[in-house]
Formats: structure tokens, sequence, C-alpha cells
């Protein structure tokens, strides 16, 4: 195992801190398409489309044909959503990094660097909660390099924003994560967030049965 250390973003981790972000979205693709090849609607979908096709057409040829179809058009719907979200991040607050979490009070962006490399990052900015008279920050973008998962470095990273939120007075840290990222969720539990609830953030996220789990993390006053 390399040793790692934290530091701030710099403007050369760029490209690296992009594609790490790219890659770690896009990569519950695959279990987020089973998952909804699991659900009744898919079961209905398979059975129905072949079926009327079959009944319009007498060719069973057609009816086999749009299996595969079927299953190309779920995949690129489970896709659109994770793409769309990646798009949008990579166009705003991971356009220009420094402008987004190094300028604004209350933000702040680290990496985790092993042999030279950058292998990690996590982000924060504060949030405004109109219920919530307290002070949120919430936690963008954690991710490691798959090569170096394992090792306790989005803990590390988790710890950094925790001592960030405590040093800088806030009373809470938020965020929210895919209810199929299991490993992300045990990592938030096991470093102290409680769940709050689940949600779908939109319709299309409901249309593919993708919930949102929120987790808070209260500040004591010393850790
Ligand atoms: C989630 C992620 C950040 C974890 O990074 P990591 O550096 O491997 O995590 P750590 O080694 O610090 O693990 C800390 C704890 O998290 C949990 N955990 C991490 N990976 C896990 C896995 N594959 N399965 C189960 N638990 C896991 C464990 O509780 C672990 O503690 P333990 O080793 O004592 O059991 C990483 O898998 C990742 O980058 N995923 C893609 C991007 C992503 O989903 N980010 C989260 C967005 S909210």
């Amino acid at each position: 195992m390399a040793p790692y250390s934290i530091r701030k973003y710099q403007d050369q981790d760029r490209e690296v801190v992009r594609n790490m972000f790219s890659n770690g979205i896009l990569s519950h693709v695959p279990t987020s398409f089973f998952h909804l090849l699991k659900q009744p609607r898919s079961f209905l979908l398979f059975l129905s489309v072949p079926g009327a096709l079959f009944l319009g057409s007498s060719s069973l040829l057609l009816s086999l044909l749009a299996l595969p179809g079927l299953l190309v058009f779920l995949w690129m719907a489970v896709r659109y959503p994770f793409k769309c979200y990646v798009d949008h991040a990579l166009h705003t607050d991971l356009r220009d990094i420094r402008k987004s979490y190094l300028s604004e009070r209350g933000c702040c962006f680290w990496v985790a660097e092993s042999e030279d490399q950058v292998v990690g990052m996590v982000c924060v900015c504060p949030v405004q909660q109109a219920s919530r008279r307290q002070k949120c920050l919430q936690l963008f973008h954690l991710s490691v390099s798959p090569e170096y998962r394992g090792q306790g470095i989005a803990q590390t990273l988790t710890q950094t924003v925790l001592q960030f939120a405590q040093d800088q007075g806030y009373d809470a840290v938020v965020l929210s994560v895919l209810c199929l990222n299991y490993s992300a969720q045990r990592l938030y539990e096991k470093m102290g967030f409680w769940k709050s609830h689940e949600s779908f953030d939109s319709v299309i996220w409901r249309v593919i049965d993708l919930r949102f789990s929120y987790y808070e993390y209260s500040v004591p006053s010393s850790l």
C-alpha cells in the first residue's frame, strides 16, 4: 500500500479530477441497469413489446429482435441521467474549480496524492436550507481511483471535510448518495453520518427507480 497525503486542489489537477469524477459517477450505470432489469415494470415491458409485435406482425423473428433492442433502450435510459449529471457538473462547478471552490468563503476542494499522482478527491460548499437554522456544509464529488480503493483514502478525505466543518464553525455536514451505492453509504455511516430520508431527485430518476439517500452529520463542538 503506497503512502498518500491530502492537499488542496491545484490547477494542474484539473483534468485528472474531472476524469476521476466522470468515471466514478458512470461506474454506477451497470449496477443501476441490473437494478432496473429486476423491476416488475421491466418484466412487463419485456413481455408486452415482443407480444404486441407478434400479434401485430405474426413474425416471431421480429418479436425476438425486439429483446436486444429493449435491452439497449433500457441501458440508454439508465445511463442518461448519470450522463446529464456528469455533463452538468463538468460545465458548472468543475469547469473552473479554483473559482468554484477555492475563491468562495466556506468552499474547499482537496485531493489525495500518492506517488505524485492524484488518486482521490472531495469538495464542500455551504448550503442554504430554508427549513433549518443550522450552518450546513454540503459534501460533493467524493471519489477515489479504482486502483487505490480499500486503503482508507475516502475515509481520510471525509475526515478532512469533518475537521474543516468544525474549524469553520459549521453545525452539520450533509450529502446525498445513490441508494445503490452501498460502499459509500457504509463509509458515511462508519464516519458518523445518519440517513435522514430517501427520495427521487427528479422524474427521470423515478422512471428508472433510483432513489437518493440523504445523510447528515452533526458536527460536535470539538472532534
Ligand atoms: C465510495 C468510495 C469513495 C470509497 O473509497 P475507498 O477509498 O475505497 O474507501 P475507504 O478505503 O476509505 O473505505 C472506508 C470504509 O468505507 C466502506 N467501504 C469502502 N468500500 C467498500 C466496499 N467496496 N464494500 C463495502 N464497504 C466499503 C467500509 O466501511 C470501509 O471501511 P473498512 O475498510 O474499515 O470496512 C469509492 O468506492 C469510489 O470512489 N466510488 C466511486 C465514486 C462514488 O461512488 N463516490 C461516492 C459519491 S457519494
